[in-house]
């Protein structure tokens, strides 16, 4: 018998750029976007085409680059934001508009300030509206957790028969028990039949995104919306690993289904992401967690090596972890070593790339005895996807400020030319982060800083991850630097963030007219 297959739409690209820190710019988001498409999620959520120029580019981008995954943009049901979405997907293969509008009464008394009546009429006006752009259009019922069923089948009904063909029941505030979304979705399912799919939307505030979505599974949905990771506002998403290695692992209870996913896509997935928004899974993290295989107990030791089945339930390799990860490529390595590594790691890079990432990967070899996968993936990620370079570190020098005052001298390359200058400050990051601004003529406010060791061993990769305002009416700009030496890094993550400002300039201004527009 053939199996159903449960639609995985992936929201990281939206709810997840929701996570506090989590903003991406176009590049990041399109690598990510292409990432999605190789782990073989069915819909991409690429942004909130309404929300900046900058979401909007992003949307439009992606949806001319992916081939095989359809290529959404959510929507308040609202004709502007229906507009922009249904202009920013265009040119996708496959297209959706997923326009939304709460349904509970709380949202509806006081958010919205409309009676179900009214809303009702702006959803099917909104759901028509965007049939004239797609063909695929989703209606979610923000809130439906909280939603009375009643009232949720009506409105259904509605943006049904106004050509909706998903029906997505969000959990928006992540409140429900499992069996109550099990019943929500029962009862809707018996209501609509097969005139449209069910959809879940799952947050994580009471941490049952992801045991509600299975039970929706159970109950009748047939798309699942979840983030890589987890990350979404607040406590988050379902988490799409966690989700499809369930199904997988538990085929005895969901033998009647399957996913389109490439498990063995999951772990570089992560990973993808964890380097790009800076955010780490928690080391206890199910599935993508730094420990999720590690046995420290003797006792389960023991048992591994004599059976794996004693203390494994998933193989690291399912989800395209290895766990002999140590590159057995020294200094003395060539190109065609590393570019083999490369495609072991699923790495599709052009010519450039290679070279770049090469020449990254040498200086790394002179200075780290040994380097993991997981150092390789975030070199290359690094050197793939990020804005333009406007702006270029090619050398700095810190003077010791043991007891001294710290300074830095930085050369940077700007438009071909090298540009040198000093600078002091309070503490050695504020002196080179100060000196950047002498050069680049722009005054970044520092907001976040963070640093993680991208692998083990005192000589580690630093990750440095900064936010930096660069125009206080602007949202936060995120940047990324890594280097086996700490200040270099942050060096790098903050004329990031200065090249990431650069490129979304002009893309950043917010689209909402005015404030009835906002729902
Ligand atoms: O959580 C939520 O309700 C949402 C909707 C916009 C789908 O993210
Ligand atoms: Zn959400």
């Amino acid at each position: 018998m053939s199996k159903e297959i449960i639609k995985i739409f992936d929201t990281t690209l939206r709810d997840g750029e929701q996570s506090p820190g989590a903003s991406m710019n176009t590049e990041e988001k399109i690598g990510i976007a292409l990432q999605l498409e190789k782990l073989g999620v069915d819909i991409i959520e690429a942004g909130f085409a309404a929300a900046s120029l900058g979401d909007f580019e992003a949307i439009s981008r992606i949806a001319s680059k992916i081939k095989t995954s359809t290529v959404c943009s959510l929507a308040r049901a609202i004709d502007s934001d229906i507009k922009s979405a249904g202009e920013a997907v265009r040119e996708a293969n496959m297209k959706r508009i997923h326009t939304f509008i709460a349904t509970s009464s709380i949202h509806m008394e006081h958010k919205l300030k409309m009676t179900p009546d009214e809303v009702i009429k702006r959803a099917v006006r909104a759901v028509k509206y965007a049939r004239e752009f797609v063909d695929d259009v989703e209606f979610s019922c923000e809130d439906a957790g909280r939603s009375d069923i009643g009232f949720l089948k009506e409105i259904s009904d509605a943006v049904i028969n106004a050509g909706a063909s998903t029906i997505n029941l969000p959990d928006t505030v992540g409140y429900r028990l499992p069996h109550e979304i099990g019943f929500m979705v029962k009862e809707m399912s018996k209501f609509i039949g097969n005139r449209a799919i069910i959809s879940v939307h799952n947050h994580n505030d009471l941490g049952l995104g992801v045991a509600n979505s299975l039970e929706a599974i159970l109950n009748g949905a047939r798309q699942v919306e979840c983030t890589i990771n987890g990350l979404g506002e607040r406590a988050g998403n379902a988490a799409l690993e966690e989700i499809v290695m369930t199904l997988k692992t538990r085929s005895d209870i969901f033998s009647n289904f399957e996913t389109n996913i490439n498990t063995k896509e999951i772990y570089p997935s992560s990973r993808m992401i964890a380097n790009i928004t800076g955010i780490e899974p928690q080391p206890n993290k199910a599935i993508v967690g730094k420990n999720a295989f590690a046995h420290e107990s003797g006792i389960h030791q023991d048992g591994m090596l004599k059976n794996k089945s004693t203390y494994e339930i998933i193989s690291p390799e399912s989800i395209g972890l290895d766990m002999s990860d140590t590159l057995v490529l020294g200094k003395h390595s060539g190109r065609a070593a590393f570019r083999d590594k490369l495609q072991k790691l699923g790495f599709s890079i052009n010519d450039e790339e290679l070279n770049l990432s090469f020449e990254k990967f040498k200086a790394l070899a002179d200075k780290k005895k040994d380097i993991y996968d997981d150092d390789i993936r975030a070199l290359v990620t690094s050197e793939t996807v990020h804005a333009p370079k406007v702006f270029e570190l090619v050398s700095m020098q810190l003077m010791d400020c043991t007891n001294g005052v710290p300074s830095s001298a930085i050369t940077i390359k700007h438009d071909g030319i090298e540009i040198t200058d000093a600078g002091i400050g309070s503490g050695t990051i504020d002196a080179v982060f100060k000196t950047i601004d002498r050069i680049s003529g722009y005054d970044g406010r520092l907001m976040d800083y963070s640093v993680k060791s991208v692998s083990k061993g005192k000589d580690a990769l630093a990750n440095v991850t900064v936010q930096v305002t660069f125009n206080d009416d602007e949202p936060a700009i995120i940047g990324h630097g890594l280097n086996i030496d700490t200040m270099e890094a942050s060096a790098n993550a903050y004329i990031n963030a200065l090249n990431s400002y650069l490129s979304m300039t002009g893309l950043l201004k917010k689209r909402y007219c005015n404030e009835e527009e906002r729902i």
